[in-house]
């Protein structure tokens, strides 16, 4: 009669040794993929710092990133390169450029800084910035110390300075704040020092042109009826950058001034050692699994 009972507590042990025995052999492992990573990699690795970058369409931009230098310069690989993009953005190793393995989107038009690699700036020029060239990158430094990695986040569009002008009329002056490209369309807003906190959306037109390439815009906005000896401001934002254009019209003279700002520009900095961190993770996987 206590067969089954027994059959069933004995199985029960054997499960639970069964579990104690994987548990044993997860946990050791664990401790020698550990060892084994930090042999391969643990202290051989370096710390890489990006910083989050905005390109205008058109012109030509950097992709900033630097590295712990090394006096080794022959030892020093740098490579960019793009999330969803097969071959390499970039590729500089011994001293130079290797375009071998470079994907064609960017062919011709990369350049890391030679002689600035040696004091560990790693950044990237990237010739006549397209649209297409935002996304996720990734800058991946070798040297004699380590490797090290760290991802950039790149953002396109257009941005310029306004130009702010009067418009005399027969009745009134007029402002006009003009900007040759923008892209996406921005928000324009007027404000002055006088009356500050003021809503001039009514008394002000904004508009945009598409500009011959199909993509960016001339942003033209006009504030109507304005005061003299009052200071007025112009602001053209996007998800981009932040332009400002000041005027102060007095008896004698016009004063200008303007300034252009990117926005959410960060530095994001990772030093990782590749192998132990696999290592690390496949063992604990299952019990990550399990939380
Ligand atoms: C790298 O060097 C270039 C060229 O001198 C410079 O424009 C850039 O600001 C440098 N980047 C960093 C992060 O120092
Ligand atoms: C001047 O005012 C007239 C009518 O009041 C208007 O049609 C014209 O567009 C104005 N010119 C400027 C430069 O604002
Ligand atoms: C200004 O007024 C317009 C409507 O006249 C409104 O849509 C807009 O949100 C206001 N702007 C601010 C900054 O309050
Ligand atoms: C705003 O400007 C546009 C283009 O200059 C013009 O077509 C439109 O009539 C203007 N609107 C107002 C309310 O002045
Ligand atoms: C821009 O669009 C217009 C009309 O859609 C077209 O005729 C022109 O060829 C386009 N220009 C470019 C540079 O794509
Ligand atoms: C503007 O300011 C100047 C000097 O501060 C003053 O002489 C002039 O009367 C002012 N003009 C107006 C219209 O307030």
């Amino acid at each position: 009669m206590g067969a089954p009972h027994e059959g069933l507590a004995s199985r029960e042990t054997v499960y639970s040794s069964c579990f104690f025995i994987i548990s044993i052999i997860i946990i050791l492992a664990g401790a020698i993929a550990l060892i084994i990573g930090f042999g391969i990699s643990g202290k051989h690795s370096i710390t890489v710092t990006t910083f989050t970058s905005a390109g205008n369409i058109g012109e030509d931009g950097i992709l900033s990133c630097t590295f712990e230098p090394d006096i080794k310069l022959n030892g020093i690989v740098i490579q960019w390169q793009k999330e969803g993009v097969v071959g390499l953005v970039h590729e500089f190793k011994e001293g130079k450029d290797n375009p071998s393995d470079q994907d064609k989107m960017f062919r011709g038009r990369t350049a890391v800084f030679a002689d600035q690699v040696i004091v560990g700036n790693a950044s990237l020029r990237l010739k006549k910035v397209q649209l297409t060239d935002a996304g996720t990158y990734k800058c991946h430094i070798t040297t004699s110390k380590g490797k090290g990695n760290a991802n950039l986040e790149y953002k396109t569009g257009a941005f310029s300075m306004p130009e702010m002008n009067v418009e005399y009329n027969a009745s009134s002056e007029n402002l006009r704040c003009e900007a040759p490209r923008w892209f996406p369309q921005p928000t324009v807003v007027w404000t002055s020092q006088v009356n500050q906190g003021a809503n001039f959306s009514e008394v002000s037109n904004t508009s945009f042109e598409l500009n011959s390439e199909n993509v960016t815009m001339k942003v033209v906005s006009v504030l109507y009826n304005v005061n003299i000896n009052n200071t007025y401001s112009c602001m053209i934002e996007n998800n981009i950058a932040k332009a400002t254009g000041d005027i102060k019209v007095t008896d004698s003279e016009i004063k200008r001034r303007s300034h252009l700002q990117l926005l959410n520009s960060k530095a994001s900095s990772c030093v990782s050692s590749f192998f132990a961190v696999i290592w690390v993770l496949l063992p604990l996987s299952p019990y990550l699994m399990l939380k």
